[in-house]
């Protein structure tokens, strides 16, 4: 990555920031692989964990819950161990250097909670959050489970089996979250694309919907995507070097532009 591509980066999102523009993020697990959670693809990725996989399906929560619950109890571990990281605070920087004049929306395949935890305050979980749970046989919500669970699975008063609010393989997004990313990516007007393979539709097709609104697409990932040679710029960088540089650098664009 030279230092004028992040400039030319800069500067082109500063020129397409207007009154009502929107920028949108997309986010995948590479944003967090630097917190110290794995990504699903490529090295040490879950998926090449075939046991930790199977904490992701829905058919081995429906048939052997409490399997299931030891799998998982595993990553509520590492989450209950993981903070923020610069990129995260940079993205929350970020939504603080727009608003009030500006929108920024956070759409991410991530289930942990960290852009929350950050600060950030529009955050659309297109695969639910592994914070949230809910008892899969009388819906309600328990916002809460204590860290070390002493009965594996935890019951709701009713008896069911309470359960992540996060979608598994073998699920679909819910339609309302899907919905409202959809439409932010139509209105983007800038989107940052960052630490995802897009391999995961329906989330995969968010670059596209944006491209094809001419929005100033960018990519931000140390390997090669599908949307790598669509996008306007696409660095091989890593999110938490890039991020804080490319808004310490958007932070003195937007106050000339707003100073003139
Ligand atoms: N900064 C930026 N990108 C990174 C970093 C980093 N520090 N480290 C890794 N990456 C990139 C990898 O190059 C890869 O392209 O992050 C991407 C992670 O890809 P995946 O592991 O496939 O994660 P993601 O794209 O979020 O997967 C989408 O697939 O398995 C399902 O539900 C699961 O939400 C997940 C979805």
């Amino acid at each position: 990555m030279s230092e004028s591509q992040l400039e030319l980066c800069a500067r082109a999102i500063a020129e397409r920031l207007g009154p009502e523009s929107a920028v949108v993020v997309l986010t995948g697990a590479g944003l967090s692989a630097e917190t110290g959670l794995p990504t699903f693809r490529g090295a040490g990725g879950l998926l090449n964990a075939p046991e930790l996989l199977e904490a992701f399906t829905a058919d081995l929560l429906q048939r052997a819950p409490r399997l299931w619950w030891e799998v998982f109890q595993r990553l509520r571990e590492l989450l209950s161990e993981v903070r923020p990281s610069p990129a995260h605070i940079a993205l929350s920087d970020l939504e603080a250097l727009l608003r009030p004049h500006l929108r920024l929306v956070i759409i991410t395949q991530n289930v942990d909670g960290l852009h929350q935890a950050a600060g950030n305050r529009r955050v659309l979980e297109l695969h639910g959050s592994a914070r949230r749970y809910y008892c899969t046989c009388c819906g309600r919500a328990h916002s809460f489970l204590p860290e070390h669970l002493v009965e594996l699975p935890p019951r709701c008063a009713c008896g069911g089996v309470i359960r992540p609010a996060v979608v598994l393989f073998g699920e679909v997004t819910p339609e309302e979250v899907w919905q409202e990313a959809y439409a932010a990516a139509q209105r983007a007007s800038v989107m940052l694309v960052v630490g995802t393979s897009l391999q995961v539709e329906p989330a995969a097709s968010l670059p596209a919907v944006a491209l094809y609104n001419r929005a100033l697409v960018i990519e931000i990932n140390p390997e090669t995507t599908p949307l790598s040679g669509a996008a306007r710029f696409s660095f091989r960088a890593f999110a938490s070097h890039l991020l804080p540089l490319l808004v310490e650098r958007l932070r003195g664009l937007l106050r000339q532009k707003m100073a003139s």
